[in-house]
């Protein structure tokens, strides 16, 4: 296959560029390449996009995902590799849910999978799961996501075993005791509506306890969805003494404040909570000074029982496979400071590295995964259109730039615009 005119996003920035893909690999990349191919004038092509932190529900709660709905979103939102989350049920604390998690992957037969295995056994938080085992069966990192390990003690011993098996802890950082129940950020909108509200410092005070252990052990550590201001502080700090501390955030971050929960619109709940303008920014500058390493969607599907209830009793999470690209594109390169390989480096080519991942970038010999967009096709977003199952997205109605038009795997077109996913 060789596909012909497109903007190819570089580390160097974006060129029109023709690709040669053979067996499944970028073969030959050229301003000009003879022989047939598939036109992509007008459209760009970025190295295939990486999400790093998805829950897939299967097993378990296939109500709100499975293996293949998840995949369909995932290709049709761009993305070649996903990395999904342990919080299933069963949990992923052993090499045998990795195994058919992989095994499922393999039969959808779309995007790239790579399980997250649990760092404790059943997230109880008391002892550590099977970690050697996982890795051995295709575990790329481990993490107790939606929650925290609540002992610092155990949660050292797992950096330590993580690290002797070349794996990552990636930190979903809440102080239980401090949330106390809290649904929403603690602020105006929450003395407004009357949810109750939780503090920055819940986030913050186990942001900082998970670098406090990585310095000390002199071990890597991932931080997951930031969202407040004062956590990019902590993480731009620690950088900055030298702390192998990495970092993701979300497109609902960076778009959203705590306004959107006014009208108790329950696809607003997420966890952490949306916060404050001043934390929005905060996050954006952390994307655009390197203080925050890559952006994940946290796509977080639930089943419309599970949010059509009042505010205080819906389920955290936000559906978010099918609009991170366009939003991320929109807010942060159309309207935003970065630059297309600046916004390539945090959908793919980071994530690739912080989990030693194949990918992410576009050179000879890669694997030829990659996401083309239509960067001037403006859409408005439907959760009536989406494939996922959840249809829980606090985005519907919004306008937003950057259509994916084709998602290639391994040489081979998954997702077509207007086409129906191929095998
Ligand atoms: O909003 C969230 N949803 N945050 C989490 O940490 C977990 C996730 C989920 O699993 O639904
Ligand atoms: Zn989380
Ligand atoms: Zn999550």
């Amino acid at each position: 296959m060789i596909l012909k005119h497109g903007n190819v996003v570089t580390e160097e920035g974006v060129r029109s560029l023709d690709l040669r893909i053979e067996e499944g690999k970028i073969a030959e990349i050229a301003p000009q390449i003879e022989g047939e191919g598939l036109d992509l004038t007008g459209l760009t092509v970025f190295p295939g996009l990486i999400d790093m932190h998805v829950h897939l529900r299967e097993p378990g709660f296939e109500r709100k995902e499975d293996m293949t709905s998840g995949c369909r979103a995932a290709v049709k939102g761009g993305f070649t590799q996903i990395c999904c989350m342990p919080n299933t049920d069963p949990v992923v604390d052993n090499k045998v849910v990795v195994t058919y998690l992989k095994t499922r992957a393999k039969e959808t037969g779309l995007c790239k999978v790579h399980p997250i295995g649990a760092i404790t056994k059943g997230q109880r938080g008391e002892e550590l799961a099977a970690i050697g085992a996982m890795k051995a069966a295709g575990a790329v990192a481990i993490s107790e996501d939606g929650t925290s390990v609540p002992s610092a003690k155990i949660m050292a011993q797992a950096m330590q075993y993580a690290a002797d098996f070349g794996l990552k802890c990636l930190c979903h950082c809440e102080d239980k005791a401090l949330v106390d129940g809290g649904v929403v950020h603690e602020g105006y909108y929450s003395t407004l509506t009357g949810l109750k509200g939780s503090m920055r410092a819940a986030e913050d005070i186990m942001i900082a306890r998970e670098i406090c252990l990585a310095e000390s052990l002199n071990l890597p550590v991932h931080i997951c969805h930031v969202s407040t201001y004062s956590g990019v502080q902590l993480i731009r700090e620690a950088k900055a003494r030298g702390v192998q501390v990495t970092a993701e955030t979300c497109p609902h971050y960076f778009t959203l404040t705590d306004e959107a929960i006014r009208d108790f619109d329950t696809d607003s709940k997420v966890n952490p909570p949306l916060r404050e303008e001043k934390d929005r920014v905060a996050v954006i500058e952390g994307l655009r000074d390197g203080t925050l390493d890559c952006i994940v969607t946290d796509h977080a599907p639930h089943h419309e029982d599970e949010k059509r209830v009042e505010y205080a009793l819906a389920a955290f999470g936000i559906s978010g496979l099918e609009t991170s690209f366009a939003l991320s594109y929109t807010m942060l390169a159309k309207e935003g400071p970065l630059s297309l390989s600046e916004l390539a480096a945090l959908m793919s080519a980071n994530p690739a590295s912080i989990l030693s991942l194949q990918g992410g970038r576009i050179v000879r010999g890669a694997p030829a995964d990659l996401t083309i967009a239509d960067l001037n096709a403006e859409w408005t977003i439907d959760p009536g259109q989406f494939v996922s199952k959840g249809k829980n997205t606090p985005f519907k109605g919004r306008k937003v730039f950057g259509k994916i038009k084709f998602t290639i795997v391994d040489g081979e077109i998954k997702y077509r615009e207007g086409g129906e996913a191929e095998k």
